[in-house]
């Protein structure tokens, strides 16, 4: 009898302690890796990096005639238009003076924020 009641009160803990962990490490794998741990700068694609990153987070907002503050963000060059105009990377890194980007979602995580600085300094290529 009292070996079952102890039983049962160290499986509960171990689930619960199971649950505790897992859910930790997956908020830091999501949060800091979430390309499983590395962050690559190196040559960024504007096509397979970049674009992605700004369809799904940011043209529903920022296309067509009614773009939002006027800042189009549908294509390469609407996108360069944008870095060029001084509010973009101010907007994306939630810094204070622009409207935190995108507006009313989580923001871009680190990996992202970084790809577009390093694309940005690699000459903003078409690529
Ligand atoms: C849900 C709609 C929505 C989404 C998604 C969105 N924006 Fe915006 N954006 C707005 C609105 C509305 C404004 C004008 C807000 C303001 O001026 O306070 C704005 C303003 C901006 C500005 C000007 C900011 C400033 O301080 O001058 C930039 C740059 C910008 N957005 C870029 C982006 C980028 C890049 C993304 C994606 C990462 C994005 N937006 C996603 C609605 C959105």
């Amino acid at each position: 009898m009292e070996h079952q009641i102890i039983n049962k009160t160290i499986l509960s803990i171990l689930v619960i302690l199971s649950f505790t962990l897992s859910s930790c490490f997956k908020d830091n794998e999501e949060d800091l890796y979430p390309d499983g741990g590395t962050c690559n700068t190196e040559n960024v694609s504007f096509s397979q990096t970049i674009w992605p990153v700004i369809n799904n987070n940011c043209v529903s907002c920022h296309s067509g005639a009614g773009a939002n503050a006027g800042i189009r963000l549908g294509s390469y060059s609407e996108f360069v238009e944008a870095i060029d105009g001084g509010r973009l990377l101010g907007a994306i890194k939630h810094e204070s003076g622009f409207s935190a980007m995108p507006q009313g979602g989580a923001q871009l995580n680190n990996c992202s924020i970084s790809q577009i600085e390093a694309w940005i300094a690699q000459g903003k290529l078409n690529n």
